[in-house]
């Protein structure tokens, strides 16, 4: 386990993953019946942008700080509209008002919960575990455990709410880990098939995202969004040139709202001069993997330069 997101948090990939799930927590937040969400891969809940690791890789400032940092400019009004629980979540992780904190999916969860809403957020690394437990273990909506996030996601499905939103966010570090998730999810959905699911996914070469689409695609779920943003042209493997998000079961608002602000978040946060593009569009349920074979989808990735 080398994978510290000290180093990633607030780049392009949190903020699409995270403007994502606080959409999806301001919808569950429409009826009154309480909610869980479960972080199977927690991280340590909030990072410091000033720190060593952020600093090393100044990832946040073409992500996060591309819409909140001092040389952003305003967010177009329909655009600002949908990022509002998630930009409230940002500025309520910074109350002197600059941009001094990155909260992770954690904090976000809970800066949006209400009282009677409950978190489960999981890591396995012991230090990232011991912040979280620090960061979070106070509030006691939250509970934190140190589990494999795989047999978490099998001990902790279903919840008692049977509502609720589990994001699935491994780091993505070893091979195999993108046939794990499918299995991971095949698993869980057997258990709580209505629960919305976020699946995060990394795209750097594009082959074995093909297969993993394809995979998804036999799973069973019937409603399936894929949402991917591509900061640059995926022609070098080594380099996380964009990444995607399926969104299982997502709420019927959740298409729309992402289509409003997806263009604007690659026009900010696309790596200069390079091939950014989009996507939006469902996995159709497939029957079997046909050989070599991709899931048919509605729309194809727009590539914008
Ligand atoms: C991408 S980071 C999580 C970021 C966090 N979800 C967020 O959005 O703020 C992935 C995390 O998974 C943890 N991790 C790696 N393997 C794990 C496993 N098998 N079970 C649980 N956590 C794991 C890593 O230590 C790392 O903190």
């Amino acid at each position: 386990m080398n994978y510290r997101h000290a180093y990633h948090a607030g780049n392009f990939a949190d903020v699409l993953k995270h403007a994502v799930l606080a959409l999806v927590i301001a919808y569950l937040k429409r009826k009154e019946a309480p909610f869980r969400v479960i972080d199977t891969h927690a991280g340590t809940g909030r990072y410091r942008l000033t720190s060593e690791e952020a600093a090393k890789t100044g990832e946040w400032k073409s992500g996060i700080g591309r819409l909140l940092g001092p040389d952003a400019q305003p967010l177009p009004a329909g655009v600002a509209r949908q990022l509002r629980p998630y930009l409230d979540a940002i500025r309520a992780a910074n109350p002197d008002g600059g941009l001094d904190f990155y909260p992770g999916s954690p904090l976000i969860a809970l800066s949006l919960m209400r009282p009677q809403d409950t978190l489960v957020a999981n890591e396995l690394h012991p230090e990232d575990l011991s912040r979280l437990r620090s960061c979070i273990g106070g509030d006691r909506r939250a509970k934190v455990t140190g589990l494999d996030a795989w047999v978490a996601l099998k001990s902790l499905l279903p919840p008692r709410e049977r509502r609720g939103v589990v994001l699935v966010d491994p780091p993505f570090e070893e091979a195999g880990e993108l046939e794990r998730a499918c299995t991971g999810l095949a698993q869980a959905l057997k258990r709580f098939s209505t629960g919305i699911y976020l699946l995060w996914y990394p795209i750097k070469d594009v082959k074995p995202i093909g297969r993993f689409h394809a995979r998804l695609a036999t799973l069973g779920a019937p409603k399936m969004l894929r949402v991917e943003l591509m900061i640059e042209r995926a022609t070098n493997p080594d380099r996380l040139n964009g990444c995607g998000l399926v969104i299982v079961n997502p709420p019927y608002t959740l298409e729309g709202e992402i289509a409003a602000v997806l263009p604007e978040l690659e026009r900010r946060m696309a790596a200069r001069g390079a091939g950014s593009g989009n996507r939006l569009d469902w996995i159709e349920p497939s029957p079997a993997q046909a050989p070599g074979g991709a899931p048919q989808i509605k729309r194809r990735m727009r590539t914008s330069r």
